[in-house]
């Protein structure tokens, strides 16, 4: 696997590394193909990069008419719930750079947790002609307990080899989410972890350096087909990796 881990000494030379590497990646695949889809990670570490990509050394790097917005994962709450990752991104980024609404691809969250994961297959499978789902870019986050979009630790989409998008229920926190699977996010050409803090450290340990366990580590789960991995850190969260 094709895997690089970008480490920062600080947060804000962590968002200005991958806010760069959004840009180039963008640039890529609008060059390439015409337009740029990419699927958001949610949580909170990512919202201070959204806000970044909105600011003028960022946000006239790249054509923002050309670019598809789509969610790795989404909180089965209403989308006015502070809770709601679209909402987050609404305000962090589509609101300020006026993305367009057929531009963005969110999570039907009125619909049954079930129901709304099919329906989300079925928009991303349209967008992508029925052919083989594989983005450009997907953004990706690490739990304290390594779950990654909404992949928690000892849950049965763990083990989901044809659904690429399912519904989770989370028995601690008595909620549902709504996620890709492995599967589908391994069929990207670019996978990108943004996490930063010590409060990742034992995390990112468990997942890059222990024996494999994906029931207990989820995002040990990420091995992109084709494409590569690359990991944003600061130094607080790496402290514990032996090979930097
Ligand atoms: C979500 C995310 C989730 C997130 C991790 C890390 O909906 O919460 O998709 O996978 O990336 O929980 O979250 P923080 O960045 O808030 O630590």
């Amino acid at each position: 696997m094709d895997l690089k881990l970008n480490i920062f000494p600080e947060e804000q030379e962590v968002l200005m590394g991958i806010a760069e590497y959004f840009v180039e990646i963008a640039n890529q695949s609008i060059g390439k193909q015409g337009f740029f889809n990419v699927s958001l990670s949610g949580g909170t570490s990512p919202k201070k990069l959204y806000q970044l990509l909105t600011t003028p050394g960022y946000r006239q790097q790249l054509d923002w008419a050309k670019v598809y917005f789509f969610f790795g994962d989404e909180r089965y709450v209403p989308q006015n719930s502070p809770d709601s990752n679209f909402l987050m991104v609404k305000t962090a980024l589509f609101d300020p750079l006026q993305i367009a609404d057929d531009h963005i691809f969110d999570v039907n969250t009125s619909l049954s947790p079930e129901a709304a994961a099919a329906d989300y297959a079925d928009q991303i499978n349209a967008h992508f002609k029925n052919e083989k789902v594989c983005f450009d870019l997907i953004l990706l986050g690490l739990g304290d307990n390594s779950h990654t979009a909404s992949l928690f630790p000892h849950t049965a989409v763990l083990a989901e080899k044809e659904a690429t998008v399912k519904a989770v229920f989370l028995e601690d926190q008595h909620v549902f989410r709504i996620t890709k699977t492995a599967k589908m996010i391994n069929q990207a050409h670019h996978i990108a972890f943004l996490l930063y803090g010590a409060g990742k450290a034992e995390a990112v340990k468990h997942v890059l350096e222990d024996p494999g366990d994906i029931e207990e580590y989820p995002a040990q789960l990420i091995k992109p087909e084709n494409g590569d991995v690359q990991w944003f850190m600061d130094e607080a969260a790496v402290a514990l990796l032996q090979h930097k």
